[in-house]
């Protein structure tokens, strides 16, 4: 795993193995104990768009490993991109000082672009509305813990489907797995790309397009809801058309299953009411904890494969 650009580079074994890992992680932070796989080793976060969670759950992840970590504040705006440096540019020498390079950037494919010329591995933090692989890799993480398996479930994702990038990369890894139905609930303004549906066809996985949410909830085993990205719209006009009509409120939740997950990326503006977070039922929270191990997997497997971690079981101080 040289890289990590897109979830489709991802097998099921490989999902599984990250996620063992995730666990061992997970059981070692919470039990107190010190870790210095990645001690001597540095990342560098480059974000050209905000972030919170993704940011500081990757830096904590790497300080979590005896890693250090160096970042470029708003990149779009205080790296050397406002003078013209083009991105190829950064990462050529970004890479003589970091060993791995968390990028985040507003174009679909720049991590590819950034891959093509780096000297270390490169993670994807988010392409535009191209994808988030990182994300995804953590919402399955967060329905194997709470639904225990992910083959067999009914997934519902709603919302900003076209240009939440959350959504195609986990409906990609959700196609590593059998027996998955997914409803995909938008608004007109925000289908689900093509290319996804395409991608989902060739691998023999069944979704539909609906509309009445209400009778989607009631039927999903995991209702993955998605903020409608005002930063994306080419107007106000269609922004203002798409907001506000799927909203997971209590009376919808009394509709859903009582074994159903509801799953965010988060942020949220919205489109979960803050009634339901206290309902077992809302993960989201939850979710967005576990992102810190799945992370903390990623980054030894890039740097054991670029040759640049320490040998697992080496890593307790303590
Ligand atoms: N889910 C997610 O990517 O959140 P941030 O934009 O805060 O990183």
């Amino acid at each position: 795993m040289r890289h990590v650009l897109g979830a489709k580079q991802f097998t099921r074994p490989e999902v599984e193995a990250l996620f063992e890992t995730s666990r061992t992680f997970e059981e070692k932070v919470k039990g107190g104990q010190v870790l210095d796989r990645l001690r001597g080793r540095i990342m560098a976060t480059v974000f050209f768009e905000p972030s919170t969670r993704t940011r500081l759950s990757f830096e904590a992840a790497m300080l979590r490993l005896g890693g250090q970590v160096i970042s470029t504040e708003n990149a779009a705006q205080f790296s050397s991109a406002i003078k013209g440096e083009t991105l190829e540019d950064s990462i050529r020498v970004i890479g003589a000082y970091a060993d791995v390079i968390v990028l985040r950037h507003h174009e679909e494919g720049a991590a590819a672009r950034a891959a093509a010329v780096s000297s270390v591995p490169v993670i994807n933090a988010g392409d535009g509305p191209g994808e988030h692989p990182t994300q995804a890799l953590l919402d399955l993480y967060a329905i194997y813990r709470e639904k225990g398996r992910v083959d067999g479930l009914r997934v519902a994702m709603v919302g900003d489907l076209a240009y939440g990038r959350t959504v195609h990369s986990l409906a990609y890894l959700l196609s590593l797995f059998r027996d998955i139905h997914i409803d995909f609930v938008s608004p007109p303004e925000t289908p689900v790309p093509d290319r996804v549906l395409a991608y989902l066809a060739e691998r023999g996985i069944s979704w539909s397009r609906e509309t009445d949410l209400a009778r989607v909830a009631a039927q999903a085993d995991v209702l993955y809801q998605t903020r409608i990205q005002k930063e994306r719209f080419p107007s106000m006009e269609m922004y203002e058309r798409a907001y506000g009509r799927y909203v997971l409120d209590p009376s919808l939740l009394g509709r859903m299953r009582a074994d159903a997950v509801i799953l965010h990326p988060l942020p949220r503006a919205g489109e979960i009411d803050p009634a339901v977070d206290a309902d077992p039922r809302a993960a989201y929270f939850r979710q967005a904890a576990g992102g810190l191990y799945v992370r903390m997997a990623l980054l030894c497997q890039c740097l054991e494969d670029a040759g640049q971690a320490y040998p697992e079981g080496s890593e307790a101080l303590s």
